[in-house]
């Protein structure tokens, strides 16, 4: 049976002893786990978990109690957002987040011209690509081109979803992390959805860590799986064996999950 892919090299993105209490709850648990680089995993466990704040912790939205987060070789432990998203972590959200009141294009540039001021002294590494032909580009890499002067109040959930996923592209991140990127869509759409992540995962040479509760997905499309619960590792691996594993099974799966139901 092969086990997660770790092509050369550490892993991209190592994760250990990591700790996050609320009040009494205790959200994440002495979590070790690695990911490696061009993965594309499943962070999956029971409502409450424990996924958003593993998100979280790793994207700099909070800090931890204990424990460490180590991208590509460096300790990113407790640095800011913006630090995180520098380094080339970007993370979209469980419930989509922009401004409202802007077209998709505005959401976009803003997003970019706010990040590239930010770092203005390593600009030169970088092409420079005009904010607003990488704000139609991303767009276009979301397939929201036709969208790109749409109020983004006005687009659909799915279009929402899509606008905070390119939101987190539009800064070049090398991980991306997608909180529940098919939440609230019917069947259908949900795999519209998971078909433009996959292509995405391919062609901008990503590493890719999602959260996702539609097991159809989960099982179609990861190399790796990480089960949650109670804010520790339960289990992780590759589908067959988190498929087949009893205290998945016991704690989230229920009953076995068919293989090629379809
Ligand atoms: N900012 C916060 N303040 C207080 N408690 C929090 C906070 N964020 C998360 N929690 C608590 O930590 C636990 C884990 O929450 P988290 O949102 O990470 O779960 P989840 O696995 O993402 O669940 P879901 O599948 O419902 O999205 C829950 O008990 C939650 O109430
Ligand atoms: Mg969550």
């Amino acid at each position: 049976m092969n086990s997660p892919a770790q092509p050369g090299g550490p892993p991209m993105l190592k994760i250990s002893g990591l700790t996050k209490r609320f009040g009494g709850v205790a959200a994440m648990s002495d979590v070790t786990l690695d990911f490696a680089a061009g993965t594309l995993s499943a962070v999956i466990g029971p409502n409450g978990a424990g996924k958003s704040t593993f998100f979280n912790l790793i994207s700099g939205a909070i800090r931890p109690d204990a424990g460490q987060v180590v991208f590509k070789g460096e300790d990113i432990t407790g640095l800011n957002r913006a630090a995180i998203v520098r380094r080339g972590i970007g993370r979209a959200f469980q419930v989509a987040s922009f401004f409202p009141s802007m077209t998709v294009e505005e959401n976009l540039m803003a997003g970019i011209a706010a990040h590239r001021s930010q770092w203005s002294d390593l600009n030169h590494r970088f092409p420079r690509q005009g904010v607003r032909a990488r704000a139609l580009e991303v767009a276009e890499m979301l397939g929201l081109q036709d969208k790109a002067a749409v109020l983004s109040a006005n687009l659909s959930h799915g279009d929402q979803k899509l606008l905070d996923i390119a939101l987190a592209l539009a800064l070049e991140p090398s991980l991306l992390l997608l909180d529940e990127p098919t939440a609230g869509m019917g069947p259908e759409e949900r795999w519209q959805m998971i078909e433009k992540v996959q292509r995405l995962w391919q062609q901008q040479n990503l590493t890719l860590i999602f959260i996702e509760h539609d097991m159809d997905i989960v099982f179609g499309i990861s190399s790796s799986i990480r089960v949650l619960c109670y804010g520790r590792v339960l289990a992780e691996g590759t589908p067959d064996e988190i498929r087949a594993n009893p205290a998945v099974i016991e704690a989230y799966l229920g009953t076995p999950v068919e293989e090629d139901a379809a």
